[in-house]
């Protein structure tokens, strides 16, 4: 009996307390709920939005016919549980659609951030990161 207890408490402390550390150390997995880009990011992004994809978007990110709506309930059921490196992916490689791969890194990143903050997304200190490798730390859930 006390034997088992004591290889217990090596199995929680050996095992068990590592696996958790890790899953809280900084830099672990992030949210789009942790503040993850500046209001000024944001609102430079809008401005972008509005003259290379609202055409297709729609001023209030809703969608129209085949073009996807990028902000309610339909865009994030799609997207809970990717990265926003998929995200950012997907809009380098295939936007704006007449004309794909013509919007630079950092403004993607701006776009993305104006995306964020229509689905009311908190903002913070940090701007949202224009490099697929950064942004795959940040998961997409819900707001
Ligand atoms: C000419 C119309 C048009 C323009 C302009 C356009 N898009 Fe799109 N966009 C589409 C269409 C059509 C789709 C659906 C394509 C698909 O998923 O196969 C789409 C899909 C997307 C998606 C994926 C949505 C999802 O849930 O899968 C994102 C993100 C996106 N667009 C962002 C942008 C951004 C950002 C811009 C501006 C830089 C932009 N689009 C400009 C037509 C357009």
């Amino acid at each position: 009996m006390r034997f088992d207890a004591v290889w217990v408490s090596v199995l929680v402390m050996g095992v068990f307390l590592p696996v958790l550390s890790a899953q809280t150390a900084p830099h672990s997995v992030l949210t789009t709920r942790d503040g993850v880009y500046t209001a000024e990011q944001a609102q430079q992004g809008k401005a972008i939005y509005q003259s290379q994809c609202g055409m297709c978007h729609g001023d209030a990110l809703e969608g129209q016919g085949e073009n996807s709506p990028l902000a309610g309930s339909e865009f994030l059921n799609r997207w809970t549980d990717q990265t926003v490196a998929d995200l950012f992916m997907k809009t380098i490689v295939m936007m704006p659609a007449m004309d794909p791969g013509t919007v630079p890194p950092k403004e993607v990143a701006q776009v993305l951030a104006y995306i964020l903050s229509a689905s009311k997304f908190p903002t913070g200190s940090k701007e949202l990161p224009s490099d697929p490798q950064s942004l795959e730390a940040i998961h997409i859930v819900k707001p």
